[in-house]
């Protein structure tokens, strides 16, 4: 069942001297949504950029921004990124001692909430809160760095992610959307939508390549493809 698609440049890979153009840039390009990784040198071994940078893009980017949050502990910076005009917060289960309560945490604070699955982590992780999620967020490299190969071993988790957010969807009628974030690029895009993937996350692929439009375009037509012909798209 297609969902929309939408992409979401990765501005981990964006330059960070001018990162109010770049997001100007990557939403004139067609971006539907933009990422912002936000990582702490304590959950994921990277450093990246907290709520002060997320407030001052907020007044270049016309789309929602998409926060996805490697960092632990969560709640401390929820309301915070709240305040920065984050539109949607995802933290990784790992990095909460009380998934439900941050979830509560960041609905209270009028932002739509997203769960992240490492690679390893199982989806049972959703079995209790999946109701209570906007997103639903596949990792499809270890988290802390940009320009990293696809796993291919996540396609089948894609797809069973896929079925268990349908279901939680035609029970509370309300949208969720499955969102994967790594290594995405334009010659796996039709894998990855066919396997049930509505919202792709591209950080290099976009912003390393010489034209964002063709860039973003070329990704959403081949994801286009997988959600037109799923089977098909997955065998090919
Ligand atoms: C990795 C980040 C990703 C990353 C994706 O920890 O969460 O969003 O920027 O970059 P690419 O698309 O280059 O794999
Ligand atoms: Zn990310």
């Amino acid at each position: 069942m297609s969902n929309g698609l939408r992409i979401a440049p990765s501005l981990l890979s964006a330059d960070f001297a001018r990162l109010g153009e770049e997001v100007r840039a990557v939403i004139e390009a067609g971006a539907d949504l933009i990422h912002f990784d936000v990582m702490d040198n304590h959950y994921v071994p990277n450093l990246t950029v907290g709520p002060l940078v997320c407030q001052a893009i907020k007044p270049h980017a016309s789309v929602p921004i998409d926060v996805h949050l490697m960092v632990k502990p969560v709640d401390a910076l929820v309301p915070m990124f709240a305040q920065a005009g984050a539109d949607i917060i995802s933290f990784h289960p790992e990095a909460s001692e009380h998934v439900d309560r941050t979830i509560q945490l960041i609905r209270s604070a009028g932002v739509k909430a997203g769960l992240v699955l490492n690679p390893a982590t199982p989806l049972s992780v959703l079995d209790h809160v999946i109701d209570q999620l906007d997103l639903v967020l596949l990792m499809t490299v270890n988290p802390g760095f940009g320009g990293q190969s696809f796993i291919e071993r996540m396609l089948p988790k894609i797809e069973r992610a896929r079925a268990l957010v349908d279901a939680a969807i035609a029970r509370t009628g309300r949208p969720i959307w499955l969102e994967v974030d790594g290594g995405v690029k334009r010659d796996n895009a039709r894998r990855i939508a066919a396997a049930g993937a509505d919202t792709l996350v591209a950080g290099s692929a976009v912003f390393g390549a010489g034209h964002y439009a063709d860039a973003i375009a070329g990704i959403r037509s081949e994801a286009r493809a997988g959600q037109a012909a799923p089977a098909e798209a997955v065998a090919a």
